[in-house]
């Protein structure tokens, strides 16, 4: 019989991720054959340029796919089976703020932590809602597995706001640090390791790792963390490249001394070391600068080249090789495969000694009717303590986005383990209000 054939929507086609996840669904086609690939966004001129560019890489690879972009819901979101959703509301010039403005105070600006991810979640959890409400009405069975950040924040919105849609949240910070960690042991890939996690998004800890015959692979990935961290003597990925993440690689090993029973995502260094960061940060050329002036020319370079060249047989694009648990997931669903994935989910007792309506990150069992949690017991002082408080920030945040309330958001930048006043925390939050108008809900 023949495979069944999907159909998926990119929501973000304008991403600098969507042509090398589009490459990546092409590559990937024996395990999960598509049948049509819609890109969504609401910047029609940003997305025609990767559209255009993807068009004529799928015409010249594989006709036989049906092929369209558009800025209009209907026509993006009837007759698909999964939505892979990667926005950015803002884009680039509302995360150089994000990042910069906190800076302007002495605190840690950054994309998804500390007062910066908070000003970025207020403005994707409308996006992201609104994406999820035309993905039911116009092909109701179908999933969403979301990666648009701040996950932490969006994930919680929809447990508040969509608790019954089917979407699926996940980040691919555990993948490459994974990737890595089986590398330092001399396994070739991640997939033959099994771990036991938890935290928040990008806020947590792998307490377990063995190999396929049940062997303990922490004491040696332990020894190469406490001296080099996620760096050196392992190969390089093909993500996280630049210098600023071989520094986050290497900080890891700070992160680690703190609490040398387990291994610390990487994330954790802006709440354990934030003096440091502020020290390394150039207030006048944050990440944001690093990724216009890299990632963003270059994807955007390449694309037009294509479209100048009417040809990609000269290459420019890449697929994106560490997005295929993109299509780890998906095949999960499609075809029950039981895989396990670290996802973004409700706890309800998984993590025993924590609140039961948090969202946590831990390993789960994925199948056609979705997720099942894999109990990760009772975790130690330190990590619950420093998880209430930045559950507390990120539920504050989505209260304050639904109530429109100033005193709530006030409270959560307070709240926040990198602000160090309610002081501060009232500067910094009337800054973002004058940045975000027109983005975030106006509070009052
Ligand atoms: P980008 O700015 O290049 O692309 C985002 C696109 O989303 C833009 O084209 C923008 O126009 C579009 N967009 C914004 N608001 C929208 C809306 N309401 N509806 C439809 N489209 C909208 O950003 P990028 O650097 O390519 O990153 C994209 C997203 O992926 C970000 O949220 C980023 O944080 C996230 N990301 C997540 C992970 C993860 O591990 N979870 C990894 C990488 C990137
Ligand atoms: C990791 C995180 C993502 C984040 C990205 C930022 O992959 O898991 O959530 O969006 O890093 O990378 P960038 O290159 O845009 O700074
Ligand atoms: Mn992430």
């Amino acid at each position: 019989m023949a495979k069944r054939q999907f159909a998926v929507t990119v929501a973000g086609g304008g991403s600098t991720f969507t042509p090398g996840i589009a490459l990546m669904l092409l590559k990937e086609r024996d395990r999960f054959p598509i049948r049509k690939i819609m890109f969504y966004d609401n910047d029609a001129e940003r997305q025609e340029i990767v559209a255009k560019a993807c068009e004529i890489y799928l015409r010249e690879n594989a006709p036989e796919i049906e092929f369209g972009y558009t800025t209009d819901p209907e026509t993006a979101f009837t007759d698909i089976d999964f939505v892979l959703a990667h926005i950015r509301v803002g884009k680039y010039a509302m995360r150089e703020k994000d990042e910069k403005i906190p800076m302007k105070y002495g605190v840690v600006g950054q994309e998804t932590c500390g007062p910066g991810g908070i000003a970025y979640g207020m403005r994707s959890i409308g996006g992201v809602i609104e994406i999820l409400d035309y993905m039911e009405k116009y092909s109701p069975n179908a999933w969403m597995l979301n990666y648009s950040n701040p996950a932490a924040i969006v994930a919680e919105a929809t447990r508040r706001l969509r608790p019954n849609s089917k979407i699926l949240n996940i980040c691919d910070m555990p993948i490459d640090l994974e990737e890595k960690m089986a590398n330092m042991v001399g396994l070739k890939s991640r997939k033959e390791m099994q771990v036991g996690y938890y935290g928040l998004n990008h806020f947590g800890w792998w307490h377990k790792i063995y190999d396929k015959d049940g062997n303990d692979l922490m004491p040696e990935i332990k020894k190469h963390v406490a001296e080099n961290g996620f760096a050196d003597g392992i190969a390089e990925t093909n993500q996280h490249v630049d210098d600023s993440w071989k520094e986050t690689f290497r900080k890891a090993r700070d992160v680690y001394a703190v609490d040398p029973s387990t291994i610390p995502n990487t994330y954790l260094k802006y709440y354990l070391y934030p003096d440091y960061v502020v020290e390394h940060t150039d207030p006048n050329h944050t990440r944001a600068n690093e990724v216009m002036e890299g990632r963003e020319k270059q994807v955007f370079g390449a694309c037009r080249d294509i479209i100048a060249k009417g040809t990609a047989k000269d290459g420019g694009f890449e697929a994106d090789a560490h997005a295929t648990y993109i299509v780890d997931l998906a095949c999960a669903i499609a075809e029950n495969t039981q895989e396990r994935f670290l996802l973004i989910v409700p706890n309800e007792g998984a993590v025993e000694n924590f609140d039961r309506t948090a969202m946590v990150e831990i390993p789960c069992i994925v199948g056609s009717n979705g997720y099942e949690r894999i109990a990760q017991g009772a975790i130690p002082q330190f990590q619950k303590s420093l998880m209430e408080q930045q559950v507390g920030v990120e539920k504050l945040v989505v209260e304050a986005w639904i109530e429109g309330s100033y005193q709530k958001m006030w409270q959560a930048l307070t709240l926040s383990k990198i602000v160090p006043s309610a002081r501060v925390a009232k500067l910094i939050l009337d800054d973002l209000i004058e940045a975000n108008k027109g983005y975030w809900p106006e509070l009052k």
